[in-house]
């Protein structure tokens, strides 16, 4: 005789988490973060010339673009339902000095790009990053002291101030300082007011690390060496990695000092700072996947040990879940194709 399993009783559960779960509309229900186009920034190389575009050989379908190309790229972009693009200009080195003079040049590469790109596309948001590094031949993102043991503050700053005033009046909408000088918001903005761009935004790089994993984006914009000059590290200004209360205060200040956004660089590995950041201010926050993230994310794909298209979708759900409003990334336009169905 065939002994027939009987079904054991049922534990006697008030909770079964697991109801929530059952299927793909109920889980599409309780869904907590949800990714939409607009949640996209996406990060732009562009280059002198009319080149074809050429692939950053450590970020698979990155491009540098001429102005002609990125043009159409932002068209594209906008027409996917990204509503911001922020432009990384890549210098020939002969315009490369100490001092990064090519940055005050009101036709350098990157203003020339800005105004094409609100020429065709008013609507479509711009910003700029406010550094040096693309501009020095040490590829430090300030001007050096004499004794080039260190990136005078007070200096760079200075300098900033009147790049942020060239990018404004190119007609960028946030200009971006990524150097992490001291009071360097708080001098824009004067600038910025003083020259009448009181429309112009900040969109500050807050809480940025001193990462590894910046790698491939110096690459991508020559500014290599910066890893560290011989007696300077890009460690005197970045942060520790090892830091938590620090980007909370680096942070409050910059919301003082008349910030609109606040970013947190990079993003994947710094989720509990995106949510200390989110909890310390009120104002937006955006958090930047940066250029090393995605290299990971590439490479692990193309060996064939990580699924791209939903590994990629769970980094970012855990960047907006994490408390980032806004987040820069170079997935932008494959994920706006993406969640758009197509
Ligand atoms: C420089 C700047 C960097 C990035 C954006 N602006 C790198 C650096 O500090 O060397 C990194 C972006 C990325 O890795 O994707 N001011």
């Amino acid at each position: 005789m065939r002994k027939v399993m009987s079904r054991p009783p049922a534990l006697e559960l008030a909770q079964r988490p697991r109801r929530l779960r059952r299927s793909a509309a109920r889980r599409l229900m309780v869904e907590e973060t949800v990714l939409r186009p607009a949640d996209f920034i996406a990060p732009l190389f562009v280059v002198e010339g009319d080149a074809p575009p050429e692939e950053i050989a450590s970020m698979p379908g990155v491009f540098r673009l001429n102005v002609a190309d990125l043009v159409r790229e932002c068209r594209e972009l906008h027409a996917l339902g990204i509503p911001a693009v922020a432009l990384f200009p890549k210098l020939d080195p002969a315009r490369k000095d100490d001092t990064g003079t090519e940055a005050l040049n009101p036709e350098t590469l990157v203003l020339r790009a800005v105004r094409a790109v609100k020429a065709a596309l008013p609507d479509l948001v711009v910003i700029t990053d406010v550094a040096l590094d693309p501009y020095t031949s040490h590829g430090h993102d300030g001007v050096l002291t004499t004794a080039r043991d260190d990136v005078d503050n007070d200096r760079t700053v200075a300098i900033l101030a009147e790049m942020a005033v060239l990018q404004a009046r190119a007609g960028v909408d946030f200009v971006a300082p990524s150097d992490m000088m001291d009071g360097r918001v708080g001098a824009i903005r004067r600038a910025l007011d003083a020259a009448g761009c009181t429309d112009t935004g900040i969109l500050a790089y807050s809480a940025k690390y001193n990462s590894a994993y910046y790698g491939p984006f110096r690459d991508a914009v020559g500014s290599a060496q910066a890893a560290g000059t011989r007696l300077l590290s890009k460690a005197t200004y970045q942060m520790n990695p090892a830091n938590r209360r620090e980007a909370v205060s680096e942070v409050l200040l910059d919301d003082a000092e008349g910030a609109d956004i606040l970013m947190v660089k990079p993003a994947g590995l710094y989720l509990d700072i995106i949510r200390d950041v989110r909890e310390a201010t009120r104002k937006p926050v955006a958090a930047y996947q940066i250029s090393g993230e995605y290299a990971q994310l590439q490479a692990a794909a193309r060996l064939g040990w990580l699924d791209l298209v939903r590994c990629r979708r769970e980094s970012l759900v855990a960047i907006k879940r994490a408390g980032a409003d806004l987040i820069l990334t170079y997935f932008a336009k494959e994920m706006a194709r993406e969640l758009r169905g197509g």
